[in-house]
């Protein structure tokens, strides 16, 4: 049975995130010390893991499973894991959201075992903003990821940007034609209040709008077809007359709560009908106690059951999750 709300949305898209771990420490994310990463028993086996995957595509209508973090590539194991997903019946839709370390040598590996799409977040283009912002210094490492993914015919790829005031704002135009040029679908995405050390300010926030007006000083963009947008976030625009776009994710001054279909399964087990949840619904309890896939699939639809209309970014009594978006996945 699908996994509905009681705003009428319906929940197709499962994010699955494999580790909470990560090699980089983006400042909208996490503190330059890292954080204090989940005890091991605590993290879902490929084994469970596959379970509840295969009760969502099954029996709750999941039709597309992206696997994200921490960051993905990390996880041991998972090309064994994407392998399993993809041998579900019915098969869903396969994509990942990596940072694109290691993606060079696995890539290939990944596409073989059964990928389909995947999204590399890249900020800037200077190594030494990719220190400021990233604090490592691995952009070389994230360029021939992505080139590995293009020609392995990993389709579309595309590349997400979160843009900080100050920082690699200006380079937005700059993204854009390094973009076009290796045939990458750019997003921008919003920075939204989910970094670990409760560092983000609307004022520093850059806006839909302010990106939009500043490709528009170098690009022609024109709206692609709202019609095709459906439950996608981002809004589409057509550059310089297409057919290459550029994608504008206002997941804060333009919201799309009311179109959301996903749901969130964390590397520990629990479930979240929202990024902005402030409670999760524990599987992993159950599981391991030897529930029946009816008690899982029971404990799922309530989950869901509860999922409220928005994630209230903008409302005065607004509360961050306690979680941080590495520990949730994107
Ligand atoms: N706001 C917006 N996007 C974020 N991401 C990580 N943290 C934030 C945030 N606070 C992005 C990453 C990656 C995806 C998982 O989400 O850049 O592309
Ligand atoms: Fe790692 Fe992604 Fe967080 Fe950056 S945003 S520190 S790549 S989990």
């Amino acid at each position: 049975m699908a996994l509905t709300d009681s705003y009428g949305r319906t929940a197709t898209d499962l994010r699955v995130s494999v580790t909470d771990r990560c090699n980089l420490r983006c400042a909208y994310c996490m503190p330059a010390e890292g954080l204090d990463w989940l005890p091991r028993p605590e993290l879902l086996t490929d084994d469970e893991l596959v379970r509840l995957v295969g009760l969502a595509v099954g029996r709750l209508g999941i039709t597309e499973v992206r696997f994200t973090g921490g960051e993905p590539l990390l996880r041991r194991g998972l090309t064994g894991i994407i392998e399993r997903v993809a041998a579900l019946s019915p098969r869903p839709q396969i994509s990942m959201t990596t940072n694109g370390i290691g993606l060079d040598k696995l890539a290939a590996p990944l596409h073989a075992a059964g990928l389909d799409r995947i999204n590399v977040s890249l900020d800037t283009l200077s190594p030494e903003t990719f220190v400021a912002l990233a604090r490592r210094d691995r952009l070389g490492d994230v360029l021939k990821g992505l080139v590995a993914a293009a020609e392995t015919g990993l389709a579309p790829v595309k590349v997400n940007t979160v843009l900080m005031r100050g920082v690699n704002d200006h380079e937005a135009a700059d993204l854009l034609r390094f973009c076009l040029g290796g045939g990458y679908e750019l997003r921008f995405i919003e920075q939204m209040p989910l970094d670990a050390q409760h560092g983000w300010r609307r004022a520093e926030m850059v806006t839909a709008d302010e990106i939009l007006a500043e490709l528009q000083t170098g690009f022609s963009l024109v709206p692609a077809d709202p019609a095709e947008r459906g439950s996608a976030p981002a809004e589409t625009f057509l550059v310089d007359g297409g057919p290459q776009t550029v994608g504008i994710i206002g997941s804060v001054t333009r919201p799309f709560c009311g179109a959301c279909d996903r749901v969130r399964l964390t590397a520990d087990g629990q479930l979240r009908n929202c990024l902005f949840a402030r409670t999760e619904s524990d599987l992993r309890t159950p599981l391991r106690a030897g529930a029946s896939d009816d008690e899982l699939a029971d404990r799922w639809h309530r989950c869901l059951a509860v999922k409220l209309p928005g994630h209230g970014i903008n409302d005065p009594g607004f509360l961050q999750p306690a979680r941080p978006m590495s520990a949730i996945g994107g």
